[in-house]
């Protein structure tokens, strides 16, 4: 694993989309997979800026998101295709027929999920996948467990997440409790991982997830095994590493 220290949240994102745009370089039909969240919102803000500057080329690049919120439409301002429309797929080049993110209203949980892993071998897997950590160690909505989930299922969020979430929404009653989330399988065939992190409340996670034993408890901590992942850090969230 390596790790990029970044001074703020400006320069992390900088450095993150600096590494995103040298895979759409070298690899212009790139699978990427994303992230929602906080944490990607300045990677994203950047990458559009490469694409404004002409330094960067969507128009042959596929994306697959790592999760949806089950029961949200797309048109929803809280959901995760409504996010990637607004803070990416906007405003760049990018066909929106070679994006996917999971279909929170599809009634038949499973065969969504059999959808969705069809997707992504159809795409011949992800090339980078981009990550964001959620404080009890979650990657994509895979939460705390007693085995590492291996493909896309639908997850009852735990009560950490939707606190950490419901900052989003306006009332607490309004965040789902099930998602749609990529599996931890998927995630760990991506040919090369990116994880970004941010401020202070980052900081214990990051040296449990990067540093602790290998554990369903703290799902990010299989990342260890991945022979290609770049952590890219403010110095809030490297702080205790
Ligand atoms: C989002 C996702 C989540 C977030 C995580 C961190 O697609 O999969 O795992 O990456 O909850 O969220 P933020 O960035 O808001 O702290």
């Amino acid at each position: 694993m390596r790790i990029y220290r970044a001074k703020d949240y400006e320069e992390m994102s900088r450095k993150a989309a600096n590494l995103i745009a040298a895979q759409v370089i070298m690899k212009p039909d790139c699978v990427l997979g994303l992230a929602t969240g906080t944490t990607p919102v300045g990677t994203y803000r950047q990458l559009v800026e490469g694409y404004e500057k002409g330094d960067l080329d969507f128009s042959a690049v596929k994306t697959v998101n790592l999760d949806e919120y089950k029961g949200l439409s797309p048109e929803n301002n809280q959901s995760y295709r409504y996010f990637m429309n607004e803070n990416l797929f906007r405003h760049v080049n990018i066909c929106l027929e070679n994006t996917n993110v999971p279909n929170g209203l599809a009634e038949d949980a499973e065969a969504e999920c059999a959808r969705y892993n069809q997707v992504i071998r159809d795409l011949g897997g992800i090339d980078l996948q981009l990550l964001g950590l959620g404080v009890n160690g979650h990657i994509g909505f895979n939460e705390p467990d007693d085995a590492f989930a291996k493909e896309t299922h639908l997850v009852t969020l735990t009560q950490s997440t939707i606190d950490a979430n419901s900052r989003l929404f306006d009332r607490i009653e309004d965040v789902p409790h099930y998602a749609f989330t990529m599996g931890i399988r998927s995630i760990m065939q991506a040919r090369k991982i990116l994880v970004v992190a941010n401020g202070e409340n980052k900081a214990d996670i990051i040296k449990k997830a990067f540093f602790g034993p290998v554990t369903p408890q703290v799902p990010a901590s299989i990342l260890q095994m991945h022979p290609d992942v770049i952590l890219v850090g403010d110095e809030a969230a490297l702080g205790k590493i």
